[in-house]
């Protein structure tokens, strides 16, 4: 093993074949890696000529003579809005459901692909008539309704380029990301149901333009949805009512194709540290990644399944898997408002069994938080119609992975587990059901038509058996184009550290992953948080995934905390399950699973100390905050928590472990 690989120690054997009733009806057939390994590009312009209207047909597949600035389908013209509904409606699927929404507090509304049209084109017309136009930007602050699908697609059919700000963020968050990408118009609501109750919009967004930053504000409307029918304040001139306006524009609205590389909209990552990064994504090469990676990766039925990705629109799986995807492939998706256990711990089960959904696209952090309240929730719900189950956004450890199947899946269900960032836009790496031999915890090889290896410190391939650093050794086609407004740090953070044979910058993704002998990837979670114990760098997600294989642990986070003796050592916080939190002391609970450990992977990986916690640290997009857990750790005041979901949690365990 190369001394710069990270060390795996984990021994993970089961193996899940796909059932011959599954490998019958299967989308995905194996010819698309024989394809895509004979002729890469090629494969691509096949897939994006055959799932894309094309305006004006593209004659060139990908421009990287520029790298890493690529440009794909560059003389092909699109748009997505229309690839998105017009097709779908001109083909006679007109009354098929787009989308059966579902808010919060129970009330729900279903949009056919011609009702989703329809509204697509008013606000389209709406946003020309405040003045919007190709190549503007429009930042989008909504709860996760019907009209944040609406306002993207109308601002992308125009050319205009949209910023979705998640409505969790502060009004200084939001402020930042106006200005970076300069915003004339705002579109937002009055408030969202979130948690039982109406969570207000409006206020941060006035908060947000009221900031002093000592530049001009580029904002010149606000465009304001009725939802939450909170009181709030107005600014003459400045706000106007989405009801009244879209009465005031005519309904017809044809769209015309843009050049594929036309921006399609701006995502900010707030990562852990430093300004956010405004990823740029365009619109042929995604929308055909998206569109393909929809489709084969979730072995879509448009005629007939019902399609449910739990992610808010505000966040890349949102974009990409909860309208994008869908819509470009004419499927009948699930959209909810509210979060998991609101009014109760089981409304995402009723809502699958109201909806029948047969395609569950969800996170680890869901699911291990349903391990926390027990089986006895989804179980008193019909979920039969599922078929297929997704999982995104962190490593699924192999029980959970289990617990899904069992549990959600009737223990037939495929897991597709796939890897992708808001930089990729679409999934890079999962399995494809109906081929792949699905193994708990992995998340398997590189789709069709995606180059993946897993390098050491130096750029060399690691041994099958090792773990290393994820590069992505050739573009793709929904790669991000770039950060918006500064092409240094886009070439900085992801193309400087890996050149290939003939000097071309390779894609880091700052993940750590580890090769199988079956070439299937392993990911391991941040290079940022890998630990270094007695010269020996360890996975965090390795350590989490045996703490939580004991039965009486839903959730755990695991951190290097400076020690004399060892450098590093492990520190685990966990969150025990319910039926089983009161089952020994602390200390008992602590030396159970520090001997746990010890066995499922060694004692060079036994935590100095076991933590239990009720909650764990996660951002707003459910991912857990380790940098803060090492702070405690350390016995150091706790760092800037603002990206927290709930900074609350962080406090109580603060208050708890203070030295
Ligand atoms: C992590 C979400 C393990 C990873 C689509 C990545 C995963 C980051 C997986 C991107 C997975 C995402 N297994 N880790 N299946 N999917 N990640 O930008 O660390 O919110 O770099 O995009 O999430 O997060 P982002």
């Amino acid at each position: 093993m190369s001394a710069n690989s990270i060390d795996s120690l984990q021994h993970e054997g089961r193996h899940f074949p796909p059932s011959d009733s599954f490998v019958s009806t299967a989308v995905a057939s194996p010819d698309l890696y024989d394809q895509a390994n004979r002729d890469r590009l090629g494969f691509w312009a096949d897939r994006s000529r055959e799932l894309l209207h094309w305006h004006t047909p593209f004659t060139e597949v990908l421009d990287w003579s520029d790298a890493p600035f690529a440009r794909w389908f560059a003389d092909g013209e699109l748009n997505v809005a229309y690839n998105c509904l017009d097709r779908h409606v001109l083909a006679g699927n007109g009354d098929r459901v787009a989308i059966n929404w579902e808010g919060e507090p129970g009330d729900s509304r279903t949009l056919t692909y011609s009702e989703l049209t329809a509204e697509v084109k008013r606000a389209a017309n709406l946003l020309i008539k405040l003045g919007i136009g190709t190549g503007d930007t429009v930042a989008i602050y909504l709860p996760n309704v019907p009209e944040a699908v609406i306002a993207m697609l109308a601002v992308v059919r125009i050319g205009a380029i949209h910023s979705v700000v998640f409505g969790g963020f502060s009004a200084e968050s939001l402020r930042s990301r106006i200005d970076d990408a300069q915003a004339k118009l705002v579109i937002t609501a009055d408030g969202g149901w979130r948690k039982g109750k109406v969570s207000p919009l409006k206020p941060a967004v006035d908060g947000a333009l009221a900031l002093d930053k000592g530049t001009p504000l580029s904002v010149e409307h606000v465009l304001v949805l009725k939802r939450g029918d909170n009181d709030i304040d107005w600014v003459e001139g400045r706000d106007l009512w989405w009801h009244d306006e879209i009465e005031t524009v005519g309904s017809e609205h044809e769209a015309v194709g843009f050049p594929a590389e036309t921006p399609l909209f701006i995502l900010y990552t707030s990562g852990t540290t430093g300004k956010p990064k405004g990823i740029i994504h365009t619109t042929g090469g995604y929308l055909t990644q998206v569109t393909f990676t929809h489709k084969n990766v979730f072995d879509l039925n448009p005629e007939k399944d019902v399609y449910w990705c739990s992610a808010d629109v505000g966040w890349i799986t949102g974009h990409s898997y909860t309208v994008y995807g869908p819509l470009s492939n004419g499927a009948t998706s699930v959209l909810y408002e509210g979060t998991p256990d609101s009014p109760h711990p089981g409304r995402w089960f009723e809502i699958i069994e109201k909806y029948g959904v047969s395609i569950f696209y969800t996170a680890p952090t869901a699911i291990r938080s349903f391990m926390k309240v027990g089986r006895q929730v989804p179980d008193a719900f019909d979920l039969s119609s599922i078929r297929l189950l997704g999982s995104v956004g962190e490593p699924i450890n192999p029980e959970a992975w289990m617990w899904y199947r069992e549990v959600v899946g009737a223990g037939t269900a495929p897991i597709v587990d796939t890897w992708w960032q808001t930089e990729t836009g679409a999934i890079m790496v999962s399995a494809l059901p109906g081929i792949t031999s699905l193994k708990p915890g992995s998340a398997q090889v590189a789709l069709p038509g995606i180059s993946i290896s897993v390098l050491d410190e130096t750029g060399v391939a690691v041994e099958p058996g090792s773990g290393g650093l994820l590069a992505i050794t050739e573009p793709w086609p929904s790669m991000l184009r770039g950060i918006w407004g500064d092409p240094e740090r886009f070439v900085e953070t992801y193309w400087s550290k890996f050149r290939d044979a003939f000097d071309t910058p390779v894609y880091f993704a700052g993940d750590g992953a580890r090769l199988d002998a079956d070439g299937d990837l392993w990911l391991l979670g941040r290079v940022d948080d890998v630990m270094n114990v007695s010269g020996h760098r360890l996975s965090t997600a390795e350590i989490e995934s045996a703490l939580v294989s004991h039965p009486i642990v839903a959730e755990s986070a695991v951190v290097g905390a400076a020690d004399e003796a060892t450098g590093q050592a492990v520190v685990a916080f966990v969150v025990l399950r319910s039926e089983h939190a009161g089952d020994q002391t602390v200390d008992e609970a602590s030396v159970l699973l520090r001997g746990h450990v010890t066995e499922q992977i060694g004692a060079i990986a036994r935590p100095r100390q076991v933590f239990i916690v009720e909650e764990l640290p996660k951002t707003r997009s459910g991912k857990i905050m380790r940098r803060l857990l090492q702070d405690v750790a350390e016995g150091r005041a706790i760092g800037d928590t603002t990206t927290l979901a709930d900074a609350s949690v962080m406090q109580l365990i603060a208050d708890r472990y203070k030295k």
